[in-house]
Formats: structure tokens, sequence, C-alpha cells
């Protein structure tokens, strides 16, 4: 049956509200309708469309995924070619760029020139053709002459509009810019590739890469790739306007995904706060960057300024300090935590890398030892980005010279000699030495000490370890045994600050059940888990009597975490321990049992906080929510259901507000604490 009129115009209709919503979700972050009503818009052209497959056309949302696998690319040039960037690594290497700028536009090097400062994404660059708005071709950037036809693939990504938006555009543009695989998206894709056996990306990049070049389009649609378009190619027919901050405007206009996190600056001045801003930001933008690009925003200036072999001379990368770097491991050795666990260690060769000299990372656990095949002598990829333990991310298999041992675990533990022990199903070996163990004691003191339990300022690991060695520290309890004299004569300490270190040591005997609970460091009870349990009991002795059965009663405790702390009460020497602890003083406020936090007011509630809480610190929020049920999470997701925000509120606050999620300033979260 041929269609009429009437259901060709619908159909029409119906991909022109799609697009617009696609528009809105993807590109502007705002979606106007829930997405049942999306979806069913989606339902209706389809339905239609499988009624009269003469209608469907390749600009049709509905044709995103589904297309054949293709044999090998095509090839394609770029009449314009893609070029490169030239670097800036240092400041003084920006101060010459700008300084080579203002000279051949004969302006004054001060004179504040305007520079569309954006983040340089760590992605893949692609070129996507329109022809009369429609999508047409997608292409790598290969060598920037020449790139490879991956139309299929960019079709799959719904940041990619099919169609442009009817806003006056160019009959012929194309566009430029980053394919990248957000690193929420990253995360989940590889923990999902983990459970399912398959390979894993080892970053945010190639997990881009390797989804593009996929020859089958199929597998591109089920990764969830994004896009950033940063520039302009060929365009013919129509103009744009005279600066660049204002082309990418119009290109959003057009249904094309801009970066937000970019600015026009002033000068030098602007730029290095831009770059400043972004590098404190960087850990908790939504995508991989390796530094910023600084383009002079004029597109006069930028022909006058031109271009030198491949790179232009109006635009520069302002890169960060390498997050990757290559080394060699010089040995492999075992440390032993605080429940024994023995966590593979590589000792390399130093390395700057992520502004630092590295010499240490970790290999995580066992599993991931032989995961990943580290062996000693091998060339590795060592990581570190922000303040997270640098670690190794790979080898690199053609450097392995012949003859390299597997590493195995000791078969006894490297500071006491008790045996090593590997539990079925778990990735860590461990010491069983308990607390004959120097290390595991060493580390059990430490976690005692920290901050977000006993809180003792001034009590480093060195001396903790020292303490340890010489059998002055045994338990947490001997710690408020300790005097002046004898830590005043400890390696690095004087009168001044064994005296500071034990008035710290007193001030943390007044502290919370929570945090005391959560000091001892039994296996499996981190913060949340101890703060839960001390709001249900409200008091020690409760328990330590409670059985298996009534631990799982409180909210995030299952039938391990029970076994594990009716275990850890039932230790004699444990018991004794705690006494010894209360005998020197420590001590809390005890509260009523609320019978269960999961029926807690803010039960079933997850909470994000971000900036700066007038009334309290975040920590002490924290506490507050979990005590009346709720959950704190750092990331703000679907799932959260309250962003708490306070002064210099950073990007989560940003994205709750796209997501929709509820946000709650610091005067309204105490009248909910207050309420409760
Ligand atoms: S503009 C002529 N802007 O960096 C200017 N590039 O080293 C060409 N890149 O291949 C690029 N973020 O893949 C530009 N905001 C940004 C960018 C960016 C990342 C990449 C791009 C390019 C490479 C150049």
């Amino acid at each position: 049956m041929t269609a009429s009129a009437a259901t060709k115009k619908k159909v029409e209709s119906l991909r022109s509200r799609i697009r617009n919503h696609n528009y809105q979700y993807h590109v502007l972050d705002e979606p106007e309708v829930p997405d049942a009503e999306y979806d069913r818009l989606v339902r209706e052209l389809q339905d239609l469309e499988k009624e009269h497959p003469e209608l469907i056309t390749a600009d049709s949302p509905t044709q995103r995924v589904g297309a054949e696998p293709i044999k090998a690319f095509g090839t394609i040039r770029h009449i314009i070619p893609m070029l490169s960037l030239e670097n800036a690594f240092s400041e003084d290497e920006l101060n010459d760029f700008h300084r080579r700028v203002t000279e051949r536009l004969e302006i004054e090097i001060d004179a504040g020139l305007k520079y569309a400062a954006e983040p340089k994404l760590d992605g893949v660059a692609v070129s996507l053709l329109y022809e009369k708005g429609q999508l047409v071709r997608g292409a790598t950037r290969g060598d920037g002459t020449t790139g490879e036809d991956i139309t299929h693939n960019v079709r799959t990504i719904d940041a990619v509009p099919l169609k442009l938006l009817d806003k006056g555009y160019p009959s012929t543009l194309e566009v430029r810019g980053e394919v990248f695989m957000p690193r929420e998206g990253f995360i989940a894709y590889n923990q999902q590739a983990l459970q399912k056996g398959e390979k894993t990306f080892v970053n945010p990049r190639n997990a881009a890469a390797g989804s593009l070049r996929q020859l089958d389009p199929r597998l591109t649609a089920e990764r969830p790739l994004d896009i950033y378009v940063y520039s302009v190619g060929l365009t013919i027919g129509g103009a744009l306007p005279d600066c660049h901050s204002e082309i990418l405007d119009r290109l959003q206009e057009w249904g094309l995904k801009i970066c937000p996190d970019r600015k026009v600056v002033s000068g030098i001045k602007g730029c290095l706060e831009f770059y400043a801003d972004i590098g404190r930001r960087r850990d908790s933008l939504r995508y991989d960057i390796d530094g910023v690009v600084y383009k002079v925003n004029r597109l006069d200036y930028q022909k006058e300024l031109g271009f030198v072999s491949r790179a232009p001379r109006w635009a520069t990368a302002h890169k960060f300090p390498a997050q990757e770097e290559i080394t060699i491991v010089r040995d492999i050795e075992f440390q032993v935590g605080r429940t024994g666990a023995l966590t593979p260690v590589a000792r390399l060769e130093p390395v700057f890398v992520g502004g630092v000299t590295v010499s240490n990372a970790t290999l995580h656990n066992m599993d991931e030892l032989q995961r990943k095949d580290v062996r000693i002598g091998d060339t590795v990829v060592v990581r570190r980005a922000g303040d997270v333990i640098p670690e190794v991310v790979k080898i690199i298999p053609e450097r392995r010279p012949k003859g390299l041992r597997i590493v195995k675990v000791p078969a006894k533990c490297p500071v006491c000699h008790s045996a090593v022990v590997r539990e079925k199903g778990e990735a860590a070996a461990r010491c069983t030495g308990g607390l004959i163990c120097a290390a595991q004691r060493a580390e059990a003191l430490k976690h005692f000490v920290s901050r977000r339990a006993l809180d003792v300022n001034g009590l480093g690991s060195k001396l903790i370890e020292q303490l340890v060695a010489i059998d002055r520290i045994k338990t947490p309890a001997d710690l408020y045994r300790l005097d002046r004299d004898e830590l005043a004569g400890m390696d690095r300490m004087g009168e001044k600050s064994a005296e500071n270190l034990l008035a710290a040591i007193e001030q943390s005997k007044d502290t919370t059940l929570a945090r005391f609970l959560y000091g001892l460091g039994i296996r499996e009870v981190g913060e949340a888990t101890a703060s839960s349990i001390a709001a249900h009991y409200g008091k020690l002795t409760r328990i330590m009597e409670a059985d298996e059965q009534g631990l799982q009663t409180v909210s995030d405790v299952g039938p391990v975490v029970a076994s594990r702390i009716h275990s850890f009460f039932a230790e004699k020497h444990n018991q004794e321990v705690i006494k010894s602890l209360i005998d020197s003083g420590l001590t809390w406020k005890e509260t009523k049992p609320s019978p269960n936090t999961a029926d807690g007011p803010l039960s079933g509630k997850t909470f994000v906080l971000t900036g700066m809480l007038s009334s309290m610190t975040r920590d002490e929020a924290k506490e507050k929510i979990q005590a009346a049920g709720g959950k704190v999470t750092g990331t703000v997701s679907k799932k959260t259901d309250y962003v708490v925000y306070g002064d210099k509120a950073g990007s989560k606050l940003t994205k709750a507000q796209n997501l929709g999620i509820e946000t709650i300033d610091d005067a309204s979260f105490q009248k909910i604490l207050s309420d409760q």
C-alpha cells in the first residue's frame, strides 16, 4: 500500500519532533520530555516506516543502527587538510607563542588579544560532512589529507545529528570535532566487559578509538560514545560569523554538540587563568583532556597569521603534564595491609609523570597482576592522574626481554613470615599472621589514627612504623600510654613535637561511636557501614552483643559483613583492646538506638555533597545524613536524589541541574536536618 500524503506528513512531523528532542537531550543537555514520551514517538515512527518502507530515508532518526558490517574502511580525501596543533609545555613556551602572534599581527603584546580557549579533548579527531543539512560522511583524520570513511560508525553516535536543524546552514558544511567516551560510560563499559570476561580498555581514548574502528557498526552503537565539535572545515554556500567562538555558537544552533567548558579570554593572563581553572576541574570533568587549546578568536587575524607546515600559527595547545609514561619495572614487592592483604607493588625506574617523579606503582592485587602479566624487567605504562596512587596500566609486550619469570604470590609473609593464603573467590592473597605481623599492626594503627577515624594529627606513618618496630605499640590502646620523653627521643622528633602529638592524642579521646567503630578496622566495615551500625545501636555494648541476624537488620549490612563484625567482637583479644581503650578515657555520646536507619527519615535517599557548606564540614553533613538513614556518594547520577551545594560548588551541581535532580542549598539542607 502506498503511503497517503497524510502519512508522509505524519512521518516528517515525527522525524522533526524526534530530532528536536535529540537536540535538547544530547546537545543542550536539557531534555524536554520524559524518556517514555520520546520512546513512544520513536516507536510510532518505526511502525509507520515498517508499514511503508519506501518512506525510509537515511537521515531518519530510526536509521542510526542497522547497517551491515563492512569488509574494510574506504579512504577519503580531506579537501581542506585536518591540521594538528603546535604544543606549549610551559608558561615560557606559551609566552613565546603569544609574542609571535602579536608581533605578526603588529599589535601590542598586552593589548588584550582575544583567544577562544577550549579544553583539549583526548579522543579521536573526526570530520563530519553535511550536504544540504544531511550527514553524508564521517571520516577519521588519518594523516591529515587522507582519512578513513567511518560514516556507518559515526551515524550510531546519538550526539551526531543525522540532519541539521533548519536555521540557515551552508549547503556544504564540514565540521571537525573529537569523538570521545565519557568517563562514566568508560567505567561502566569496562565493568561490564570484566563481568562478561571480555577485553577492557586501558583508557577512554583507546576506548573511543577502538569503538570507532569497528567494521560492524552495531558494535560501535553499543559503545557510549559522544562528540564535541570544535571547528569548521569546508563550507560552500552560506556565511559564517567572523570569529571562532561565534561560529561554535552557530554550530550549536544547527544541532551540533559543542564543549560547554569553553571561554573567550583576553591575552596571556586570561589564557593562564583558563589553564589553571580547567586544571583544577580536570578530575571532575566528564571527559578526558590532555591540556587546553587557545585559538585567536578573530578570523581575519587567523587568515593573516596563516599556517606553518601542518599547524596553524593562530592556535596552540597548552599541555598538562603527561599522565602516562613509560618506564621499567626493577622489582615487584608485596606490601602487607591492615587486613593482611598483600598488594603487589612495582618498584620502577624513576619517571616524571603527572607532574611528579614516580618510583613505585601499585598493581592492586594478584588478579590484576596476573591479568596484566607484569614481570620484573618489563617495560610498562605508568599512570598518575590527579591525586590517585600511580598504577601500572599495561606492559609493552614488544619490549619484553627473553626469559622473564612469572611473578607468584610469596608462600610466606615478607614481613612476619607467617603463611600466606588466598581464599577462594578473593582477589587478595593474605598474610595469616594477624597481630603478630608488624606490618598489619602498623597499618591497623595508621587506620585507627587516620582523619576519618580517631583523627590524631601529627602521628605520621614513619613514627608509627618505628613505634611498632620497637614493640612499643602493639595495639591502638598502647597509643594512649606513650610519654613525652620517649616520644621526644624518636627519630625526627623533639620536645615540642612530642608535646603537640600528646595533645593531639589526648584530643582524639573525645570521639563518636561511628568513628571509633570505623577505626577498629573490621574487614568490610567502611565509614558508611560504621555510621549505620552506630546509629542503629547507639551504644557499643549493644553492637558487641548483637548476633549476626540482628546485625543484618541494619541497612547495608549483609551476611558477610554481619559475620565479620560478629567474629571481630567475639575475639577475646579484640575485647581486651576495646576495654583498654575505654579505660584510657575514650568517650563518645551514646544515643538511643534508632531501631532501623532503613526506616530513618532519609532512608533510601542518596545525596551528593558539593562545595563548601557554611554551617558544617562536608564530613559532618555526611555523618548527619547517614545517621538519618541516607546514603552519601561521590558522583551525581540518575540514582542521586539530592545534591546539596555550598559555596564554590563545582561541576556536580551543573550535572545535577542537567539531569533534573533536586538541588538543595545550605539553608534548606539545615532545615531538612532539623525537621528530622
Ligand atoms: S582545533 C587547526 N580544538 O588536537 C586546529 N583540536 O593536536 C585543529 N583536539 O587533531 C584542531 N581538542 O584531535 C582543536 N578544542 C580542540 C581540540 C582539538 C582536541 C585535538 C584534535 C587535533 C589535535 C591537534
